[in-house]
């Protein structure tokens, strides 16, 4: 074990090139980067990058919610993301008469800035290899449990004395390489963040759904906002004592501009990618998972835009869901694609079959058979629970039902704000439709040993699932707010016999007794695998840089501007305009349709070649949104936002040809904060390179 991990390690030690661009880096090893990168333009050292003996670039990136990514543009603790990453905070402070998402928001000084429960941005103080430590009293006659159990205690003591000084400090210890490497990463969470500005939809969302992971690409997806802490500068809950963090670096901004070929530097948090999965995994993704996942969501947004092009009202409710839903299932539509017209799985088999012969004789003999058979015991029961959890949990009232429940045993006092949360956006029709929808899909979908007892008794009983439907919906009181409202800890034993309850808990008893044990058996055993495969593969390809597949860990990707040519007779130029803002604004068209000011500005002259997005080849994942993209110099030249449909498939397989990610350029934000904002006073406290 300890012999393979080092030879592991000094497999990585050694600077060999990858294919183009592929590859999320830990910081932590820029000195092992930095010589590429310096060859490829980059000026600033590995220090500059990432120390924990000085400020460095890292200070500046936060990890923003649970999912984004974040930077700190001034000493006051001024932040850049995304617009989609600031999105739910800016609906949750909308109404039809305050309507930020429609018409952007700008806070004209420090007590205009609106405070965001629950949202949080994390600092990454430090990130250490501490697998010696984590696997200290590792002993190879351990069985798994036993390891596990160990992994457990040790990770316990080393994030119980990496947060003993309190002060809102989070740590982790992470497996990287499945298990081949643990890390341990220190976070200082600041839990005062507050909304600064964000440009109306139609230019923050502009293109929408349509656009979305597309290019030529026109979103000026950014929004701003400020971190508070106490007066010691330290994490605090929001007070308005609180006052602006002053952090120990921030970035640059660099009015210069990007042209092809300029290198390009991505800091951030990706969230999740598998890179080295085998054939059968990608197999499943691309051909099963994915398209029955699309069909059913294309179903359900189906059913939300009826009745938001419907009513102005309901548009602002479902605004923000069907932004989440419709996103992956467009996602997905590229991934499905992509993997099938690289021949991933082709590809992956013939790599299999190379390292099946490689491996007679050694430690890694019989992997591939054994995650032949694990994965062919695993797929039924992950199907039918994807198929659970894009159906009945897309209903909506089944979900407050069960936090209601949870709430009356817990916290009664609570069910008040949720019942608040939850009908400021609900629209009754919509969730009836997909009711009847999804059950129907689900029931269509899944062979009949693969549906609960109560949802084929339930059947039996009605005849129809719309039938089901107009019954339930009569009885439940969790279509009424004024029902729920009154709802005491004692009525739980009624709220229990609630049609809406009794669905949501038959289905997930279901999946808790039926499904559950066979997905986390087989992953616990597949994942025991993949530590020796991912050994085995690193032995195997001797010269090949590995890099760990992205964890919401911070990494660092580079490359540079480059267009693409995503078919025959297409090529893609890397920059878009203001230009092209003109050229697709159509007020008929929702997503097209840009607010009377910038049509007003762009008529006045001289901002045609205003710069909106760009593309590069930096290597990205979900959880890049907002990540900072910085030049050669080490300075801000935009926000990451997006990957090109023809490359999404880079969370499993890398294509320089394809990937692409989508930036948009710092100046087309600076350009909103002027001309849109009117908000100059910002740039007093932002640093210019130029
Ligand atoms: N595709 C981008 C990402 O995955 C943007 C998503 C938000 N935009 C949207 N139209 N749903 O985060
Ligand atoms: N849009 C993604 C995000 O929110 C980024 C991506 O998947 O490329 O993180």
């Amino acid at each position: 074990m300890k012999r393979l991990f080092l030879f592991a390690i000094s497999s990585l030690l050694l600077v060999l090139p990858v294919k183009a661009d592929e590859g999320m880096w830990l910081p932590a090893l820029m000195s092992q980067r930095i010589a590429d990168m310096q060859a490829k333009g980059f000026k600033l050292s590995a220090e500059d990058v990432y120390s924990i003996n000085q400020a460095s670039l890292k200070d500046a990136v936060v990890l923003f919610g649970g999912g984004c990514t974040g930077e700190v543009v001034s000493d006051e603790g001024l932040l850049f993301t995304n617009h989609h990453c600031g999105y739910s905070y800016i609906q949750r402070h909308s109404s039809v008469e305050h309507d930020y998402l429609k018409d952007g928001f700008w806070a004209m000084s420090r007590d205009e800035e609106l405070p965001n429960r629950g949202l949080t941005v994390s600092f990454l103080d430090r990130m250490e290899d501490v697998t010696n430590a984590v696997l200290k009293g590792y002993s190879p006659s351990m069985t798994e449990e036993e390891r596990q159990q160990l992994v457990r205690d040790n990770s316990a003591a080393l994030i119980k004395e990496a947060t003993a000084d309190g002060k809102g400090l989070r740590a982790s210890v992470e497996a990287l390489f499945y298990g081949n490497q643990y890390y341990l990463f220190v976070y200082r969470v600041f839990r005062d963040v507050r909304l600064v500005g964000a440009p109306p939809s139609s230019i923050g969302k502009f293109g929408g759904d349509t656009d979305n992971w597309m290019w030529p690409r026109h979103t000026g997806d950014f929004s701003i906002f400020r971190i508070y802490a106490d007066k010691d500068n330290n994490p605090a809950d929001y007070s308005e004592d609180n006052v602006p963090y002053r952090p120990k670096k921030s970035f640059t901004i660099s009015r210069a501009g990007v042209k092809n070929g300029d290198f390009t530097f991505v800091y951030g948090c990706p969230g999740s990618t598998k890179e080295y999965v085998m054939s059968e995994e990608v197999k499943y993704v691309s051909e099963v998972s994915d398209p029955q996942k699309i069909d059913l969501r294309t179903k359900r947004l189906d059913i939300m835009k009826k009745y938001m092009d419907a009513d102005q009202a309901v548009r602002i409710q479902y605004s923000s869901k069907y932004a989440n839903v419709s996103n992956a299932w467009k996602k997905w539509q590229g991934e499905a694609k992509g993997i099938i017209k690289m021949k991933t799985v082709k590809a992956k088999k013939e790599y299999e079959e190379r390292f099946r012969q490689w491996a007679k004789g050694t430690r890694y003999e019989g992997l591939i058979e054994k995650l032949d058979v694990l994965y062919a015991e695993r797929f039924p029961s992950y199907l039918a629970y994807e198929n659970y959890t894009e159906t009945v949990r897309a209903i909506e009232i089944l979900s407050l039902a069960s936090s209601v429940v949870s709430a009356l045993d817990n916290n009664p006092e609570s069910v008040k704000s949720l019942a608040e949360s939850f009908f400021k956006d609900y629209y009754q029709p919509i969730d009836e439709e997909i009711f009847t929808a999804m059950l129907e899909a689900f029931d269509k979908n899944m062979d009949d040993g693969m549906k609960p007892q109560y949802f084929k008794d339930m059947l039996k009983k009605y005849g129809s699932v719309d039938s089901w439907r107009k019954d339930l919906y009569s009885k439940t009181i969790f279509t009424d707010k004024n029902k729920v409202l009154a709802l005491k800890a004692e009525d739980v034993e009624n709220v229990v016999k609630d049609p809406a309850y009794e669905l949501y808990d038959a289905f997930f008893s279901w999946y808790y007794d039926t499904l559950r044990p066979v997905i986390n058996r087989t992953s616990t055993e597949i994942n025991l695998v993949y530590r020796d495969y991912m050994q085995g593969q690193m032995d195997f390809e001797k010269d090949k840089v590995f890099y760990p597949d992205a964890n919401l860990t911070l990494r660092v990707a580079y490359g540079h501007v480059d267009g693409y040519s995503p078919a025959d007779g297409i090529t893609y130029e890397p920059v878009s305009t203001l230009k092209g803002i003109i050229e697709k604004d159509n007020p008929e068209i929702f997503d097209y349709d840009i607010p009377q000011t910038l049509r007003d500005i762009y008529a006045e002259g001289g901002h045609e070649d205003q710069p909106v997005c760009f593309l590069a080849t930096n290597h990205t994942s979900g959880g890049n949104s907002g990540s900072p993209v910085i030049n050669a110099d080490g300075n801000l030249i935009g926000i990451n936002f997006d990957r090109v449909w023809e490359g999404t498939m880079s969370d499993y397989v890398f294509d320089p040809d394809f990937c692409r990610n989508i930036s948009i350029d710092i100046r087309y934000l600076l350009f909103n904060i002027e001309y849109i904002g009117h908000a100059e006073y910002l740039f007093n406290e932002m640093k210019f390179a130029d």
